[in-house]
């Protein structure tokens, strides 16, 4: 299919490729695909915008397995990233087929992220940071309110300030969910959708991903993830983590 708009100059030598629309995700982009590249297009004013992935694929690019960044660009209001497709298939559709294969997979992909180490990464999703993000959000009606019955947002998000637990620093992925691990040839071979990632307390990434396991597997498997992760869980922290997830 041809692209809904022109690519920007620098980008022309993509313009005629055999372009699909993809429709898995959950965010304001719209993604195509070669069997080469995928092509990501969203308007600037988003509240996390394409530079946030750009500038961490290219840091991630000596750690953990992330596509190559191919080109960049931003032209009448939209942003656009081209990189390199991973080859293989997401652990969403694994999932479907055999899902003890794509918890233990969905598991180890988590380790390869939380023992990085994590001195010289220029990446900050501290709770700090976060909170100033979830303050920033809630000011600017970026956020769900449906999810709030009980107490306002704000009563929420002041909780979260006055109760901000220890933090256990690792490499986090920042949207660790079954779709956006690649695996092919029965190992994982690539991570995408990293515009989010970074330094962060470990529940930053349990928290969606224990959520992603029910939703892909269904009930009973979280303690299957939990064994192969090697973890006991701290329910504060997951609570304290799910409460902050709501103002993302
Ligand atoms: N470079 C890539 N290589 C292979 N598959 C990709 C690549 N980028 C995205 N995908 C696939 O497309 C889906 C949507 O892209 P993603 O970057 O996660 O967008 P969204 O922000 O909408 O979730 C992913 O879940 C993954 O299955
Ligand atoms: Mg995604």
């Amino acid at each position: 299919m041809p692209l809904p708009r022109p690519l920007p100059e620098s980008l022309q030598t993509f313009q005629d490729a055999h372009w699909q629309q993809n429709d898995i995700g959950r965010s304001q982009a719209m993604v195509y695909f070669t069997d080469r590249w995928f092509l990501k297009i969203q308007p600037q004013a988003s509240p996390e915008t394409l530079r946030q992935d750009l500038q961490a694929l290219k840091w991630l690019q000596q750690h953990v397995p992330v596509p190559e960044v191919l080109g960049h660009a931003e032209q009448d209001g939209q942003e656009f990233l081209i990189t390199s497709r991973i080859q293989g298939r997401d652990l969403s559709l694994l999932a479907q087929e055999d899902r003890e294969k794509a918890v233990m997979h969905f598991a180890r992909g988590l380790r390869l992220w939380h023992g990085q180490p994590t001195q010289d990464c220029p990446l900050d999703r501290s709770l700090d940071f976060r909170l100033v993000e979830a303050r920033q959000r809630l000011e600017q009606g970026q956020i769900a309110l449906e999810a709030f019955t009980d107490e306002s947002p704000e009563d929420v998000l002041n909780w979260l300030h006055n109760n901000k637990p220890d933090e256990d620093l690792v490499l986090t992925h920042g949207d660790y969910c079954f779709p956006n691990v690649l695996v092919d040839q029965d190992r994982i071979c690539g991570f995408v959708d990293v515009g989010r990632a970074g330094i962060s307390d470990r529940y930053t990434d349990l928290t969606l991903a224990l959520w992603s396991t029910e939703y892909n597997c269904g009930s009973g498997w979280k303690h299957v993830f939990l064994q192969a992760y090697g973890h006991d869980l701290d329910q504060e922290k997951l609570h304290y983590y799910s409460l902050l997830d709501r103002f993302s």
